[in-house]
């Protein structure tokens, strides 16, 4: 066993583990934090991406124990810290996938809003992405691109893109809890 301490939502994590174990096992068995979600556990779906030290991972590809002093945010993290069951604020990603109704079953829905919070704090370019010497805008082909890591059985995508859009558009999206770059984009209208 090896004694790490990861800080996770903003809360540091004593944690003596198994140093085979997966970060998201870590954060779904030890940490009880089960909106990250299992898909593939092959690094193929997305659907257990989460933030570590403001960009996006698979959780199931990387080791916890390599993750020691690391600051990881899940999906139960991206909100506002009161939450928003007291009276807090949603992150806007996840108040647009509501008013865009971009999911269907949810699953894969923690995976999408982790990756579109990484996503929107990147920059350069990406395998669509016309001038290779600009930073591109944030068209619907560009978050589709970018977000072809993160797959829907749903098939929700025209939605889930519509509300990344959404918050592209104003910026809203480059928060502090995503490690973003605020203001660092100018979405397509
Ligand atoms: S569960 Fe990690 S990519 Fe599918
Ligand atoms: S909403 Fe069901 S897998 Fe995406």
């Amino acid at each position: 066993m090896a004694e790490i301490t990861i800080r996770v939502n903003g809360s540091d994590a004593p944690l003596s583990v198994d140093p085979r174990t997966s970060l998201l096992d870590l954060l779904r068995e030890r940490l009880g934090l089960t909106g990250t979600k299992k898909g593939c556990d092959h690094g193929q779906c997305g659907a257990c991406t989460v933030l570590i030290d403001g960009r996006r991972a698979n959780a199931c590809l990387a080791l916890a124990i390599a993750q020691d002093g690391s600051d990881v945010t899940t999906v139960e993290g991206l909100a506002s810290a009161e939450g928003p069951a007291d009276g807090g604020d949603l992150h806007p990603l996840q108040a647009a996938f509501i008013e865009r109704d971009a999911f269907q079953c949810g699953y894969c829905t923690p995976g999408q809003l982790c990756s579109a919070a990484g996503m929107l704090a990147e920059g350069g370019p990406s395998a669509v992405t016309p001038d290779l010497a600009e930073d591109p805008r944030l068209t619907p082909a560009e978050i589709r691109e970018r977000m072809s890591g993160n797959l829907c059985r749903c098939g929700a995508y025209v939605n889930i893109v519509a509300a990344i859009t959404d918050v592209a558009r104003t910026g809203a999206g480059d928060g502090a809890r995503a490690g973003a770059r605020a203001g660092a984009r100018e979405a397509v209208t």
